[in-house]
């Protein structure tokens, strides 16, 4: 059935013809770029844009990413902008009404139409129209000029204002510029720990003027809901049910009587078009799964207005799925507990009724300038996530909300985005014009993307209740109480009605990171109570957020949090010297060269400092303390092949202690805690620094990525070793959804490749059930090796299993190879693999061999010009043992010849003065 929303179409009262509209893209019109405080800039701009994109483009500034020019150009930030259109001369002069339609504007933004004042706006995240029918007709000089403050001035008047809000010391997460928290734009254009600070301003996203005939409308926005019948927020829903769809859209103009809304449904990638539907309950529709869990069925829903004459006076198509996915936050039932479930609440995502291990990442704005974002930048990304294993972002808040276009490739390769309200690291004022812009805000955004397959959740914002009611509470203990209420006015009372009145179909939580709820009435206009600290002792709730920079702590596991989810953890490594070289002069190049350190952002400034040192030198120690503690380090005498080898060891630390935290997580699906999911920090980088990143900003993967690869498989072999007790323990882990019969070979090695007489066993079978782990060894580490040096052994550990996908009868082979050494490997006794790279022209295929020891780490790498993706990358191999390694290339600008650019090395290499 098709239901209209509360803002569907209501018959009008005046009767007439339809007429045609006219939209007139302001892309395709001409622009000038001014300043106010600088009368001699004037440059041609374009539209979408922000001002330090057009004036990069006409050679005013240089690359905003490179070298400092984060610090060096503040002054575009602290200065107005204004995008100034040509005469616009194809506007009818016979409209009933005109309207300028903005999809985005970033953020202070004063409009003027024909020299006349039209609006101003202060919400980034809002779509903005406005009637300018009245100023049409005295129009000479047709005109739109639109005048942008500065952000970082505004914030810091908008904090001065008498009675404004305060909150104690250390709250407000503090970057770069300050006061971010009082004014709607995107909260890390102010700066983040992984980011530049540029506080760009301009017309981000598309706009329109828009002209109307008498009888006719301009569709603005349109929601489309679709879930169970009886469907609630947060409550599971019932697979046999009905499939309900909810339609409404927003639209400019006025409604000839006698008006209509009809709808046609069709199979989007079909030929075979099914025509106009009547009822749409009796359609046998195709469910939409996430990568890995079945086909990505979309389709193609029209919704169609006519007049009382029947005739079409507007008409839009959304592209949809048919998919229920909920976080459940139940408390654990007695079937459960039955099963070996600690007591407490779930924290975890259902799909069509199905619970799913959740594999990914978080994602960050991929661009400091959002305009320069493109569907095929994006498309790429996107292949990388696919091809890593990885079937859930969470879109991180305090960035921007998500074009479109990302929805809709996210749909159509199977990936959930957990997607969340742009608030974070901060606690926000609730003074009512504050909360109304948000209200336009959330009302909007929630609407443009529900009908999305692929968005999985809403959260309010980041690291809220986990961090900032915490930080509250550590200095001001005494006004907890206030600002709770306060957080709740804002992320519970205010979004949660608009958000639960436009869709029924998406779950929410307050705060990204979060002990769930305590209880839910939905009779109450705000269903939710938080349980915050409302915990009872030895019962697990919620999911997880852990950052230690502590790096002894690393391997060890007891220093993980046990949750039910894990949403945020992560460690900072150095990008590839190939991405270095973008962006800092080659005598920059190494490792604690100015640039390069006050280029790494944690620990951040915490202001306008230019000579962040101190914090800097933290964050770079700690990477260089977690290398020199855990692998050989190189110390070769040519600088830039030392700097190259030094930037590599970062990002094998980075690999391993992701490796070793998420093989701790998927091993909980089998423990008490019933673990869930596991999101580590971060996808992708927005520039060229030390980050938590797996890919590198323009594109090329570090070794996490492959790494993340390996052990996001559905079926993987995984070590454990408890360093204070030495209890070691092997697992096969599987998220596939039915029950696997696995075999497993474990083989004990000196570095020679020599294999060693331990005695555990070496072949076994096993069954692993769906979505659980299985231990097939369990020992002491001490008593195990016995007998032989720590340091030159190591444990090669294999799995086959036979078992299908979910959604699948096929049953396939699932192989899995993993390694364990006894000792730190900076203990290591490696001895030279000989490795050996040659390349097929044939197959396309690069064939890696170690000869004579055990390579670990093992690493292609390639040179500038190209991105792409080996299939497999940062392994390992005994002597004798060949791989076969085929690529995806992203982008290429050498003709094919990076392959001969192509170099192979190992951790052995760290330990040898040549090479890089
Ligand atoms: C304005 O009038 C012209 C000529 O009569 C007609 O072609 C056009 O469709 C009209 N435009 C609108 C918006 O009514
Ligand atoms: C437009 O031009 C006319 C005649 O030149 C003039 O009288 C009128 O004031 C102008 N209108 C505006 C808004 O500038
Ligand atoms: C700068 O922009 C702000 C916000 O639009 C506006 O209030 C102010 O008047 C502008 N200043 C100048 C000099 O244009
Ligand atoms: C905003 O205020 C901070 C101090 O709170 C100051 O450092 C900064 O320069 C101010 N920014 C502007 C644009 O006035
Ligand atoms: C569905 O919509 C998409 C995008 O609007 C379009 O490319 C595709 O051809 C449509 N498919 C059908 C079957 O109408
Ligand atoms: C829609 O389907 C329902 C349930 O099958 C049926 O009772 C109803 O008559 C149908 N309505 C139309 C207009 O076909
Ligand atoms: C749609 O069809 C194209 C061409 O047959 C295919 O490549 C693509 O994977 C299909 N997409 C979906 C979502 O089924």
């Amino acid at each position: 059935m098709v239901r209209r929303g509360t803002q569907a179409i209501l018959a009008a009262s005046i009767a007439s013809v339809a007429c045609c509209q006219q939209v007139l893209d302001l892309s395709g019109v001409d622009w000038t770029l001014t300043s106010p405080n600088f009368s001699y800039i004037s440059v041609p701009a374009k539209l979408p844009s922000q001002a330090h994109l057009d004036l990069y483009a006409a050679q005013v500034i240089g690359n905003p990413l490179f070298g400092l020019n984060d610090f060096n150009l503040r002054w575009v930030a602290f200065s107005n902008w204004t995008y100034t259109s040509a005469p616009i001369t194809t506007l009818s002069q016979n409209a009933t009404s005109t309207w300028l339609v903005f999809n985005g504007l970033d953020t202070f933004a004063s409009i003027d139409f024909c020299g006349q004042h039209v609006a101003a706006t202060n919400n980034q995240f809002r779509q903005y129209y406005f009637d300018i029918s009245s100023i049409l007709p005295s129009c000479n000089q047709t005109t739109l000029s639109i005048n942008f403050g500065s952000a970082p001035i505004i914030a810091n008047q908008t904090a001065a204002l008498p009675d404004q809000e305060t909150w104690p010391y250390g709250v407000e997460g503090l970057f770069e510029f300050p006061n971010r928290q009082f004014i709607r734009k995107e909260q890390n254009d102010f700066g983040w720990d992984w980011g530049p600070a540029f506080a760009p301003a301009g017309p981000w996203q598309p706009a329109f003027i828009v002209q109307l005939g008498a009888n006719n409308i301009y569709i603005r926005n349109t929601l489309v809901d679709v879930y169970r019948e009886g469907q609630q927020n947060l409550l599971l829903p019932d697979q046999m049910k009905d499939w309900v769809l909810n339609a409404s859209v927003d639209y400019l103009g006025s409604l000839p009587a006698g008006s209509s809304l009809t709808y046609s449904l069709t199979k989007a990638n079909s030929t075979t078009l099914s025509g106009l539907l009547q009822n749409v309950t009796l359609v046998d529709v195709e469910l939409w799964w996430a990568i890995g869990q079945g086909p990505q069925i979309l389709y193609n829903l029209t919704l169609d207005i006519t007049d009382g004459n029947n005739s079409t006076i507007a008409s839009v198509t959304k592209r949809i799925g048919f998919r229920t996915i909920v976080l459940n936050e139940w408390p654990i039932s007695q079937d459960q507990l039955d099963q070996g479930i600690a007591p407490g609440n779930n924290w975890h995502f259902e799909i069509n009724g199905h619970e799913f291990y959740a594999k990914g990442s978080n994602f960050i704005p991929p661009d400091p300038f959002w305009a320069s974002v493109t569907e095929t930048r994006i498309r790429q990304l996107f292949e990388s996530v696919v091809e890593g294993n990885q079937n859930m972002l969470r879109v991180w808040s305090s960035g921007a909300y998500s074009p479109d276009f990302m929805y809709d490739l996210a749909d159509e390769m199977g990936i959930l985005l957990w997607s969340e309200f742009e608030f974070g690291d901060a606690l926000y004022p609730v003074d009512q014009p504050f909360l109304d812009n948000v209200k336009e805000e959330v009302l909007y955004q929630a609407r443009r993307v529900n009908h999305h397959p692929s968005l999985a959740f809403w959260a309010g914002g980041n690291e809220l209740e986990n961090l900032e009611l915490y930080l509250v509470n550590q200095s001001a203990p005494d006004q907890l109480t206030r600002y709770a209420a306060e957080y709740e006015t804002l992320f519970l009372d205010t979004i949660v009605p608009i958000l639960f009145e436009n869709s029924r179909s998406i779950s929410y939580s307050p705060s990204s990171t979060s002990n769930g709820w305590l209880s839910l009435n939905f009779s109450l206009p705000q269903p939710i109570t938080e349980r915050y600290e409302n915990l009872t002792e030895s019962s697990i709730y919620g999911d997880t957020d852990h950052y230690d920079y502590d790096s002894s702590h690393s391997f060890n596991l007891s220093t993980y949090p046990v949750g039910r989810f894990a949403n945020e953890f992560g460690y900072h490594s150095m990008p590839s010297l190939q991405s270095w070289r973008q962006a800092v002069d080659p005598s920059d190049l190494y490792f604690n060269s100015s640039v390069i350190t006050l280029r790494n952002h944690h620990y951040p400034a915490g202001g306008l400092f230019t000579d962040n040192y101190a914090n800097a030198s933290k964050g770079m120690g700690e990477m260089t303390i977690a290398a020199q503690r855990w692998y050989p380090v190189p110390n070769k005498p040519d600088p830039l092949g030392n700097f190259s080898a030094w930037c590599h060891t970062t990002q094998i630390f980075q690999a391993d202690y992701y490796s070793s935290q998420i093989q701790y997580y998927r091993r909980g699906s089998a423990l008490p805690e019933r673990q869930l999911g596991s999101l580590y920090w971060q996808l992708e980088d927005q520039w060229q620094a030390p980050t938590w990143a797996g890919i590198e900003y323009d594109g090329r993967w570090k070794v996490l990525h492959y790494v993340a690869k390996d052990i996001y498989q559905p079926v993987i072999i995984s070590p454990s070793l408890n360093v204070t007790s030495g209890d070691f323990e092997v697992w096969v882990i599987s998220d596939l959804w039915s029950s696997i019969s696995a075999t497993v070979n474990l083989t004990w090695y000196d570095w020679k490749g020599d294999q060693l007489n331990i005695s555990t066993p070496y072949s076994t079978n096993v069954s692993v059930g769906a979505i659980n782990g299985t231990q097939v060894l369990s020992s002491n580490i001490e008593n195990t090796i016995s007998g032989h040096n720590a340091s030159d052994v190591i444990l090669a550990m294999t799995v086959s299993a036979q078992g299908s996908l979910p959604n699948s009868n096929t049953t396939q082979t699932f192989e899995h190879t993993n390694w364990f050494h006894a000792d730190r490997l900076s203990n290591a006794n490696l001895v030279d693999p000989g490795i050996q790279l040659s390349y097929s022209n044939s197959t396309s295929t690069f064939t890696v061999q170690a000869t004579t020891g055990v390579a670990a780490w093992v690493w292609l790498d390639y040179p500038v010009g190209a991105v792409l993706n080996f299939d497999a990358n940062a392994f390992w191999l005994k002597p004798g043992e060949q791989k076969e390694i085929g690529y995806t290339v992203k982008s290429d600008t050498t003709g094919g010849k990076w392959v001969d650019g192509v170099t192979v090395r190992s951790l052995w290499n760290n330990t040898v003065p040549w090479g890089y």
